[in-house]
């Protein structure tokens, strides 16, 4: 990604501002974990997203008046001591090639910069990524500082810059499309490695090892979400995250995995044998799953809905159930599958949207499909989940790659354990 794209989306933000205001995005910390120890630091997918920057503790300023829009950013400064204990800082001119933004200073000259911005010119409004995924999520600095803000100018409207960040990264570019399907191809590879090396009797989290190496072979720290490695009745769990049990012959185990490359995420399930061979029942549920996903794939194109993918999967495996006589009429499909059938993905797994379930998908969306069948009385449980680019004229599977026929997937466990 060059520094220009970066800018190109902050002009594109600033488009949708209102004047005479100010954004402020807070790049993050790590979060703490335990005692002196802290998770490992990610950043807020906004800030990233408008510069480029993959460190802790950075501010990003953007102020709006009239047609003037003003670019700042606040780093850390470079502190000898502490770098002996915790490593280099970004310098002042990284930062500027990186994010395009020629007007940085140090952390501790923000609240003089911003107090005398608000002091001399005119701002009705500060803009903050107040996004919160839940009601129990814990305060983010920027909803702390907007309480803050709001004692200091109790004038100022507090607004959310969230959703419209969100809309901008509903589309994908070319070069996110390029991130995605590397991550979707890392995927691949710690996936075979899993199939290649996967026997009746291991621990699940043994068949995760066997997918986590040739991630952290491909520089991949940690994975989009927590890897699911469910076998047998673990499968009925949506996000069964244990990863504990042992193995049994005869188990199917359910795998819903996504590396991550330049933070955008893959999210891949698959469902095979751990002995390398369906049985005719698994196989018959198995095909059902599949014959959906595929027709579910190909139904996907601009104009079409959330609101009609979910109700062309819901018809489909319940007519697949219908036909082996495990459900009569269609509402009792509820039963065996409990979930939506996909989401927009991107630099989050489940990515933000503004889209509800009537808007239509538009060229640039990139989605998964992921249909299931969960029954829980037969230790059954099969999910199949590709990543989905929106094209002009219909769709893209990203993850055309990964296996998942029947045929595939038992011809090459077969081979591998020769
Ligand atoms: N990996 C979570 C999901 O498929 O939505
Ligand atoms: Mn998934
Ligand atoms: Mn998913």
């Amino acid at each position: 990604m060059t520094s220009e794209m970066y800018s190109e989306r902050r002009k594109a933000l600033s488009k949708a501002l209102d004047n005479h205001s100010t954004v402020l995005l807070f790049s993050g910390t790590a979060p703490h974990k335990s005692e002196d120890v802290d998770y490992t630091y990610t950043p807020n997918r906004n800030f990233y997203y408008l510069t480029g920057i993959t460190r802790p503790n950075m501010i990003l300023m953007l102020t709006k008046q009239g047609e003037s829009v003003t670019e700042t950013l606040f780093i850390e400064e470079a502190n000898p001591v502490l770098e002996k204990w915790i490593g280099r800082r970004m310098t002042v001119a990284e930062a500027k090639a990186v994010s395009g933004i020629n007007s940085v200073y140090f952390l501790d000259s923000f609240e003089a910069q911003l107090g005398r911005h608000l002091a001399r010119k005119r701002c009705d409004a500060v803009y903050l990524d107040l996004g919160r995924a839940s009601w129990q999520q814990p305060l983010s600095k920027a909803h702390e500082f907007a309480a803050e803000l709001t004692r200091k100018h109790p004038y100022l409207q507090i607004r959310n810059v969230h959703r419209e960040l969100a809309n901008l990264r509903l589309i994908k570019s070319e070069e996110e499309i390029n991130n995605i399907r590397k991550a979707i191809d890392i995927t691949r590879q710690g996936i075979e490695n899993l199939l290649a090396n996967a026997k009746p009797g291991m621990m699940e989290y043994e068949l995760e090892a066997y997918y986590d190496f040739p991630l952290k072979l491909n520089g991949v720290k940690e994975p989009g979400f927590t890897s699911i490695i469910a076998s047998g009745q673990n499968g009925v769990i949506l996000h069964y995250e244990e990863n504990d049990q042992q193995t049994k012959d005869g188990d199917l185990v359910l795998l819903d995995l996504g590396a991550q490359y330049k933070y955008y995420s893959a999210d891949i399930s698959r469902t095979f044998p751990v002995n390398g061979k369906f049985t005719e029942r698994q196989k018959q549920i198995y095909n059902i799953v599949l014959n959906a996903e595929e027709e579910l794939i190909a139904a996907v194109k601009p104009g079409v809905t959330w609101k009609q993918l979910n109700d062309l999967a819901k018809r489909l495996l319940a007519d697949g159930l219908k036909s082996l006589g495990l459900i009569q009429d269609d509402a009792e499909i509820s039963r065996y599958y409990y979930h939506s059938v996909g989401h927009q993905l991107g630099l989050n797994v489940h990515d933000v949207t503004t889209l509800d379930e009537n808007d239509p998908l538009q060229p640039g969306m990139v989605i998964t499909i992921e249909p299931g069948l969960y029954i829980e009385e037969e230790s059954i449980g099969i999910r199949i989940e590709d990543d989905v680019l929106v094209t002009e004229n219909g769709q893209e599977n990203l993850s055309k790659h990964i296996l998942k026929t029947v045929e595939d997937i038992e011809a090459f466990m077969a081979k591998a354990s020769k």
